[in-house]
């Protein structure tokens, strides 16, 4: 049985619906990135699944409870990493680590506060106040704390926003052996790198998916065609190719540009009087992640 089956999950704030019509499916051990702009719906979709917010139309099952009925049962059941730092900052660490503890009634305390101290290899600091960690020892208590019960579903909020690349790339370790053991994830984020550590993806725009699968698969049914261009000025050229027919989107990554389209023969046709100068050199490059993103969040149109 999949341990996240949704359908139709729709949320309403007074007359605006922010999530629309969402279905979802994950199976066990899958970890799924969401995906989306911001006030796209992703953290009400999370709240909805972990039986903190009713849906307003929609049902289904999040580890086999159903998310209308028994949100008590899936709130007690998923470990969920909200999108802010959720901890007591003028609490110690260990009495953070405590607090938790008793909420989810887990015994004898001490030995888990103690056992997840020393995981986190953190007992040495149990008394310092959590409010005075770095951003990524943050994420690491967080992340510690919410799988202190041993929950099979993971509901991660954008958990490592504002967290150095060393510290990030722990931290998705961790994710991964979790995911290895059996732990199923849902994760938001806004990294492009970490979307591409997932499993698989799900891209929420204006409360509906509007795209998913493997990051292959996004990219491939985007049907976007990438050009790179090196050599000189590309400034200039990236002025003069902007806003062009059959041009979607044209971006400096570093020491190149990338002109994408939607459609080869107008992106072509659109290039063919750029491509001969001999300051630049073109060639067909895959079409990143971001490029997708960006047409998908309404690229050269967008306001
Ligand atoms: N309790 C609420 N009452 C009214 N509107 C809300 C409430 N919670 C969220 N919203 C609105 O719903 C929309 C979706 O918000 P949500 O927080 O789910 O987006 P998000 O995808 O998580 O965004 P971000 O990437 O910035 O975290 C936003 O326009 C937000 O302002
Ligand atoms: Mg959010």
């Amino acid at each position: 049985m999949s341990v996240i089956a949704v359908e139709g999950l729709t949320k309403r704030f007074g007359t605006r619906t922010v999530v629309d019509n969402v279905s979802l499916t994950v199976e066990d051990g899958e970890i799924v990135g969401f995906l989306g702009p911001n006030g796209s719906g992703k953290t009400t979709t999370i709240r909805m699944l972990c039986g903190l917010l009713t849906p307003d139309a929609g049902s289904g099952t999040c580890l086999g409870y159903d998310v209308r009925q028994q949100s008590w049962k899936i709130k007690q059941a998923v470990g969920y990493m909200t999108q802010r730092f959720s901890f007591y900052e003028d609490l110690t660490i260990a009495e953070n680590l405590d607090f938790v503890a008793r909420l989810y009634e887990l015994r004898p305390r001490q030995e888990h506060v103690q056992r997840t101290l020393d995981d986190l290899g953190l007992t040495h600091r149990k008394d310092q106040l959590a409010g005075t960690l770095s951003g990524g020892w943050k994420q690491r208590l967080a992340l510690a704390a919410c799988v202190m019960h041993h929950p099979r579903l993971l509901l991660l909020d954008e958990p490592t926003a504002g967290v150095d690349p060393k510290a990030r790339r722990e931290f998705w370790d961790q994710v991964h052996t979790l995911a290895g053991k059996g732990v199923t994830v849902l994760v938001s984020t806004h990294y492009m790198d970490e979307a591409e550590r997932c499993h698989r993806i799900v891209y929420i725009s204006a409360g509906k998916v509007i795209a998913r699968g493997t990051v292959d698969e996004v990219v491939a049914n985007s049907g976007l065609v990438t050009y790179v261009v090196r050599g000189g000025d590309l400034h200039a050229l990236q002025a003069k190719l902007d806003g062009l027919a059959g041009i979607e989107q044209v971006a400096p990554f570093g020491t190149t540009l990338h002109v994408v389209g939607a459609d080869i023969d107008k992106l072509e046709a659109a290039i063919e009087p750029y491509r001969h100068d001999p300051a630049h050199t073109w060639s067909r490059g895959e079409t990143s992640l971001e490029d997708v993103f960006i047409q998908l969040m309404g690229g050269k149109d967008r306001p």
